[in-house]
């Protein structure tokens, strides 16, 4: 039978149902979410689930990690569906809070990336980007206190940068990566999926086949250079407007000219129609 889970607008509702979790020595597993939550998030869930006792989930929709020519206005909110998938996973908490409980009048203070977040892939594209996460998700774990908070390796920049957050401002926290959930085609799930059109839908898993196809080469000896210029160069003749695709060491994020200084991670950029879409696969 799902369950609802308590909702909290305010901070003081917040830290009063966080304090019974805490008053029964619960664990509490945290999962950030923009909401326009799909099968992706909800294995996030079912991960926090596995690691902790209670699990939270915030629905926050953060302004400040969109440009004013990004799609904070049209980012799909779907409140309704999304409160109906937490309950029938059970989640102890959701967290909603409004733009004015994040950031009131007057807020001022910011939490500045550097590190992983200045390597040139994401940040050359969305300067503004990883301030605002970093902000918002520091906000988070301040406010939520957990001992574990769970993100996709979709956004495999942003686990980086939060994970090296989380460590830097000594948070407490233990940030959990979890792999990237795909549709059966590859391609993988995004909330930003739905503004693709039935023909670029149809393109769109060309990313990950691209990808994989370029690790086979990678770990069959290609050199990198040219295996990655004739993966790009798949990627543009299949219609996309490509901003990056590249390998990096899979930890620090820095370029990488060889498999033998791996770890190494593929990470790719790119518009289809207005759609842009980001995808990674470890090689
Ligand atoms: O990945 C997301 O959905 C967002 O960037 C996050 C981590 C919830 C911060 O707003």
């Amino acid at each position: 039978m799902p369950r609802d889970p308590i909702v909290a607008r305010s901070l003081p509702a917040l830290r009063e149902a966080l304090n019974v979790f805490r008053a029964a020595n619960d664990s509490v597993a945290l999962v950030p979410t923009m909401g326009a939550l799909h099968e992706g998030h909800l294995g996030l869930v079912r991960e926090a689930r596995r690691r902790c006792k209670r699990v939270a989930v915030s629905v926050f929709v953060n302004p400040t990690q969109f440009a004013p020519h990004e799609d904070f206005d049209s980012y799909p909110r779907t409140w309704d569906t999304d409160l109906a998938k937490l309950a029938t996973e059970n989640v102890d908490l959701v967290w909603n809070p409004g733009v004015k409980t994040m950031y009131p009048d007057g807020f001022a203070s910011r939490i500045v990336t550097e590190g992983p977040a200045t390597v040139d892939l994401e940040d050359r594209f969305r300067p503004h980007f990883f301030g605002g996460v970093a902000t918002v998700v520091g906000k988070l774990f301040i406010q939520c206190r957990p001992d574990v908070a769970v993100f996709g390796e979709k956004d495999y920049q942003q686990l980086r940068v939060v994970t090296q957050m989380a460590r830097d401002l000594d948070l407490g926290v233990e940030v959990a990566g979890l792999a990237t959930v795909r549709e059966s085609d590859g391609l993988a799930m995004s909330s930003r999926n739905v503004y693709l059109s039935p023909q670029e839908r149809a393109i769109a898993p060309l990313l990950h086949r691209t990808m994989q196809e370029t690790a086979e080469a990678l770990r069959a000896g290609g050199d990198m250079a040219t295996t990655l210029a004739a993966g790009a160069g798949r990627i543009s003749a299949a219609g996309f407007a490509l901003d990056y695709f590249e390998a990096r060491h899979a930890e620090t994020l820095q370029p990488i000219a060889s498999l033998k200084d791996g770890p190494v991670r593929l990470l790719v950029a790119a518009k289809i129609g207005t759609t842009r879409l980001i995808d990674n696969i470890g090689v």
